[in-house]
């Protein structure tokens, strides 16, 4: 249970409404069936011209993520994992390279709103009260009041916040906070689902649990999860392809699949297979010279 008391986990009932209902079509594809690309990167490359100099943020990144697979890039500061998510997001242009996000440019994708992005700070408006903060997207999309009413309280109780509708921001913890932004992100039902960091600030106990929750929440919606992260923990509990960059030039070092159960909880950290793969994700940092001075 989180210090708030309150989880990022869809509670357990049967007839409950989730608002993403339908399951994952690929769930259902018979074995070896190859799933949709959600995100096909070839050669990337983009270099930032600054005043000092070209800044080599990524180099020949080549990327597959599949639908409803949970991706997490994992590497030092300044690897260019903001960028490539940026990239994905139509938030920056590749200097080199193609990249496609559901079949379409990254503009169209953006256009076509694919996908939600979750900031590393929660961002969000301290004047408007948590449900005003989780309708903004649908207010702009101009959704009807009664529609955007509904999916908002559907997407709070999907984060387990319902009845917190009318606090404002700042009465919320930090960990409550960033469960809006996600609830946010999700309310206009994108199919992918773009993280930075997103626990980034919050202390380990509080960071767990919403690792185990987000966990609970992925399995259960079927979206496609693309998570930025610093922690080797949190990537190799969360994933299940990691995809390790090294600095100057960012670029992809290793691509980890994993096989874990998807109902595992945080004990599932100590297991042997879980360290095995810890250590293949350390390996690769340190063959891209994450570790050096
Ligand atoms: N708009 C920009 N103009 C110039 N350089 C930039 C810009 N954005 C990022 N960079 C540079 O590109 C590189 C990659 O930055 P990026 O933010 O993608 O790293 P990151 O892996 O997300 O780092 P962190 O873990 O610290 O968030 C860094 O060297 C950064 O200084
Ligand atoms: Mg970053």
């Amino acid at each position: 249970m989180a210090p708030d008391g309150k989880g990022l986990a869809p509670q357990e009932s049967p007839d409950r409404e989730s608002p993403d209902r339908e399951s994952p079509d690929w769930a259902a594809a018979p074995e070896g069936a190859t799933r949709p690309r959600v995100v096909e990167a070839r050669s990337l490359s983009l270099t930032f011209e600054t005043a000092d100099g070209p800044v080599y943020a990524l180099s020949d990144v080549d990327l597959d993520v599949e639908r409803g697979d949970f991706v997490s890039f994992i590497g030092p500061s300044g690897c260019g994992k903001t960028t490539m998510l940026r990239v994905i997001a139509d938030l920056e242009q590749p200097s080199e390279g193609r990249i496609t996000v559901n079949g379409v440019s990254p503009h169209e994708a953006r256009l076509n709103r694919d996908y939600g992005y979750v900031f590393q700070a929660p961002a969000l408006y301290p004047w408007r009260n948590i449900e005003r903060n989780v309708a903004l997207p649908l207010e702009i999309m101009g959704v009807p009041a009664a529609e955007r009413r509904e999916k908002v309280r559907s997407h709070l109780e999907l984060v387990n916040l319902a009845g917190f509708e009318k606090k404002f921001p700042w009465q919320l913890s930090g960990g409550m906070q960033q469960r809006v932004s996600i609830a946010r992100a999700l309310c206009f039902e994108p199919n992918l689902l773009l993280m930075d960091e997103p626990f980034g600030a919050l202390d380990e106990i509080v960071r767990d649990h919403l690792n185990e929750q987000l966990l609970r929440l992925w399995a259960k919606t079927g979206k496609t999860v693309i998570f930025v992260t610093h922690s080797i923990p949190e990537a190799v509990f969360l994933s299940n392809r990691i995809v390790v960059m090294s600095p100057r030039p960012g670029r992809i070092i290793d691509v980890i699949e994993t096989d874990f159960p998807t109902d595992r909880d945080l004990d599932f950290r100590e297991t042997a297979d879980f360290l095995e793969v810890a250590h293949r994700v350390r390996e690769g940092l340190r063959a891209g010279h994450s570790y050096d001075d």
